[in-house]
């Protein structure tokens, strides 16, 4: 009896084991990206398109077209498109309300900018895929996503 119990503890370890091996998760939203230096300069920083339809409808064309954002991110926001299956971490999930109460405005400008170092988050305004101010339309998109 104590042998078996032994054995079904091990096998369970073994399946724990092996799923956080395998599956990779969702980084903590609430870690800063933003280097020391410069996070200052970033919390400051508002997105003026912020709750402005016409700019948000424009940040959705962009999302879902040039910025390419949806390959990785999914249509929906939920951080589950394609190309972002196989990523460690995974995409942000977008529609995480905790990610709104730790992070600015700014901070994720700063991100779409420059990207996430040490992920596959793509630096889309320092490549040139966006302009800064598609950067700030297509992130007054994402904070649609919120709790959706
Ligand atoms: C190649 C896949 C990929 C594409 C394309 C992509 N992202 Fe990301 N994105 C990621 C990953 C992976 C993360 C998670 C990075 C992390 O945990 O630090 C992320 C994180 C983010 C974050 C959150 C940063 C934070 O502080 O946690 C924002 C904002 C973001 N992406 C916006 C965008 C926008 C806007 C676009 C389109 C212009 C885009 N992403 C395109 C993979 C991608």
């Amino acid at each position: 009896m104590k042998y078996l119990l032994g054995s079904f503890v091990l096998a369970a370890m073994v399946v724990a084991g092996s799923y956080t091996a395998f599956a990779a998760a969702e980084a903590d939203p609430c870690k800063a990206r933003v280097p020391a230096d410069q996070v200052a300069a970033a919390k400051a920083e508002k997105n003026p398109y912020v709750g402005n339809a016409a700019a948000i409808a424009e940040g959705k064309e962009i999302f879902e077209g040039k910025g390419t954002c949806f390959t990785c991110h999914g249509m929906g926001g939920h951080g589950d498109g394609d190309a972002g299956k196989a990523l460690d971490p995974t995409p942000r999930n977008f529609s995480n309300a905790k990610f709104y109460d730790c992070k600015t405005d700014g901070e994720m400008l700063w991100i779409i900018r420059n990207g996430s170092p040490g992920t596959a988050m793509i630096p889309a305004v320092s490549t040139g895929i966006l302009t800064d101010d598609e950067a700030k339309k297509v992130q007054a998109y994402e904070k649609t996503f919120k709790g959706k």
